[in-house]
């Protein structure tokens, strides 16, 4: 996902555009830019590539520059090369804008604007939004002078005009060379932040880019904007009303998007579990009254109870995070539920009965696919739920209640610890109401208790990082995985496959292992690593016949099994890998058995000397369809 900064105050403002640019890298780019508004007017420098290669082609900062934009893009509209790359000056060469998002309508804009006159540098949607504003900005509206609504100026009126022509999602920083200490930013569909400092503002996609200059910030709802200037700012509707913006706490601090010592974010964020998810369940679960508190959700906890159909939507690892989900809801509120790709939900007329609640999963927040899913639930008169990690963030905001993560930023692209957060808020959640609905409290409590023991068995498993890198280096040469588990486990199958697949691009299939017979056992050649997630269960036998037809075909075994077991160790061969978890009741097992096939993942893709935390192709969310 690409990034915007902006920064307006009294310091030079182009080291602190590269500071923030540089905290949204995470998000995934393929080019950079600025654009400084100084004495000597606006300058524009961007590329293609890394920031690293911006910085190479900067000027000295400039004392009289205190006001200016910045931008990584993740291309849609145009291929990424420097004419593509943000910021975009409009034909007149006073406006400037960087964006982020999708203008569906830019083609329909760009030929009437062509036929206005108006010339294009670039391929991208983007520049049809600067060359709006610059339209607006220079002829007078209708063909006489614009009457400016009262306390308007024409920047801000021309802004206004272009957005309401505009159809689609952005999240925009807008400066103009005739206004040279005012930053106007608008979002629809891509997240945009106003951070306030001491007479400085930095408006930003992320708080990342924030939280070292100040924690006090706004969060623009869509359709809102922002114009900031020396005085202050003030917030609107994009069709002139005024709208109060409470100021809110940025939670997490900078140490939390530091690397701490780690050689990666994910590195870090899979060693972070253990207090991660203390720090989920940390006022969540009280072991004293054997009870669980989901404040965010306890107006509709009533409804949850009595509902007849629950509907888990999400993408990627979340949609995984939300296959545990329905297994937990199913096997211990027994709450008929079904799991949904956002992406194919949000098109295929989905049957909401009345009573349905429906719960989208996101770490960010912003995933297009996941809001176009809330959004299309809630037409449909659904109660919908949010698990989100980032407050304040787009989908948090559209659902009716939800419930924070609250495990901190997750930096890395490849989901780790808001995996583990997620299955932990559906746990408690399902364990809350499977003791509303039918379960004993003694039988609750006992669920209780064994999850506040997650992490620190988490932590006995981190231990074997070592083991798990050797595993890796034994078999990162093969260019094809099989994942797979049984009921729990067949989720993490799909979770440990994605893992491989996304960060070290050898490409690997999570499969419920039973499927083999119909079909992928075919693919077993000799030495093709097969990854079994084969704890202690009702199902152990069965996985165990699955363990004894791979090899039989030459297959390579990596099994993760229940400390102790001694049976494993007879049903694979000497070549074969073994990693162990400590024992667990089967719901709480994804909680663990995953972990060891993170690290793999996380060893596997240095071994092979890719970008761990930026992963080719790859953007922390895909904010756009
Ligand atoms: C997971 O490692 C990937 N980064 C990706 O599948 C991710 O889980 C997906 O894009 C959903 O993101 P979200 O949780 O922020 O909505
Ligand atoms: N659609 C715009 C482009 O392709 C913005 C992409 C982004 O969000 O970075 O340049």
């Amino acid at each position: 996902m690409c990034g915007i900064v902006a920064y307006l105050g009294k310091k030079v403002a182009q080291p602190i555009l590269i500071e923030g640019l540089k905290r949204l890298e995470y998000r995934g780019y393929d080019s950079a830019g600025v654009a400084l508004l100084g004495s000597d007017g606006i300058r524009i420098r961007k590329t293609s590539g890394r920031i690293s290669a911006l910085q190479e082609i900067l000027d000295e900062p400039d004392s009289t520059q205190t006001l200016g934009i910045g931008h990584t893009r993740w291309a849609t509209h145009g291929e990424p090369n420097t004419v593509n790359a943000h910021p975009h000056i409009d034909y007149t060469g006073k406006v400037t804008v960087v964006h982020n998002g999708i203008i569906e309508n830019y083609d329909t804009l760009r030929t009437w604007l062509q036929n206005e006159g108006v010339k294009f540098a670039s391929e991208t949607d983007t520049e049809v939004i600067a060359n709006l504003i610059g339209y607006f900005y220079a002829k007078d509206a209708d063909g006489q002078d614009a009457e400016l609504p009262k306390g308007q100026n024409k920047f801000e009126w021309s802004v206004q005009k272009a957005l309401g022509e505009l159809h689609g999602t952005y999240g925009l920083a807008i400066v103009c060379s005739d206004f040279a200490d005012m930053l106007i930013g608008a979002k629809k569909g891509s997240p945009l932040i106003l951070g306030v400092g001491d007479s400085e503002y930095i408006l930003a996609s992320d708080a990342s880019a924030i939280v070292e200059h100040t924690t006090q910030a706004i969060y623009l709802s869509d359709n809102e904007m922002v114009t900031v200037s020396p005085d202050g700012f003030h917030t609107k509707t994009i069709d002139n009303v005024t709208v109060t913006k409470d100021l809110q706490q940025i939670e997490f601090s900078l140490d939390q998007i530091e690397l701490g010592g780690y050689a990666h974010y994910m590195l870090k964020e899979i060693c972070e579990q253990p207090k991660a998810l203390s720090t989920c369940m940390g006022g969540r679960i009280d072991k004293r009254n054997e009870r669980i508190k989901l404040g965010g959700v306890g107006d509709h906890l009533r409804e949850l109870t009595r509902t007849k159909h629950l509907i888990l939507t999400a993408c990627g690892t979340a949609f995984h995070a939300s296959l545990v989900g329905e297994f937990l809801f199913e096997q211990l509120a027994r709450i008929p539920t079904e799991t949904e790709y956002a992406s194919e939900f949000r098109y295929r007329n989905p049957v909401i009965q009345d009573g349905t609640v429906v719960i989208s999963i996101s770490q960010s927040g912003e995933t297009a696919d996941t809001l176009a899913a809330v959004e299309q639930a809630k037409e449909r008169g659904a109660t919908v739920l949010g698990i989100v990690n980032v407050v304040g963030s787009s989908i948090a905001r559209a659902t009716d209640a939800g419930i924070y993560l609250h495990v901190g930023p997750e930096i890395g692209v490849a989901s780790t610890k808001a995996f583990t957060a997620q299955v932990t808020v559906l746990t408690m959640l399902a364990i809350e109401l499977a003791r509303r609905r039918h379960i004993s409290s003694t039988q609750a409590a006992e669920y209780i208790d064994e999850l506040a023991q997650i992490p620190d068995k988490i932590t006995q498993i981190l231990q074997q990082s070592d083991h798990i890198k050797e595993i890796a280096s034994a078999n990162i040469d093969r260019d094809n995985w099989l994942f797979l588990g049984r009921g729990f486990n067949y989720p993490v199958a799909l979770e440990g496959a994605l893992k491989l697949k996304e960060i070290s691009y050898i490409h690997a299939e999570g499969l419920p292992a039973a499927e083999m017979k119909h079909g992928p056992i075919a693919l077993i050649v000799d030495g093709m690593p097969a990854v079994f997630i084969a704890p202690a269960g009702p199902q152990y036998d069965k996985i165990m016949g699955n363990i004894a037809e791979v090899r039989a075909r030459g297959g390579k075994i990596i099994v993760v099994a229940t400390e102790g077991d001694e049976h494993i160790k007879s049903a694979i061969g000497e070549a074969d890998h073994l990693i162990t978890v400590p024992d667990a009741p089967e719901i709480l097992q994804p909680l663990l058995t995953v972990v060891p096939l993170q690290l793999l993942a996380y060893h596997a893709a240095v071994l092979r000397g890719h970008d761990v935390d930026k992963p080719r192709n790859l953007a922390k969310s895909v904010t756009v369809e």
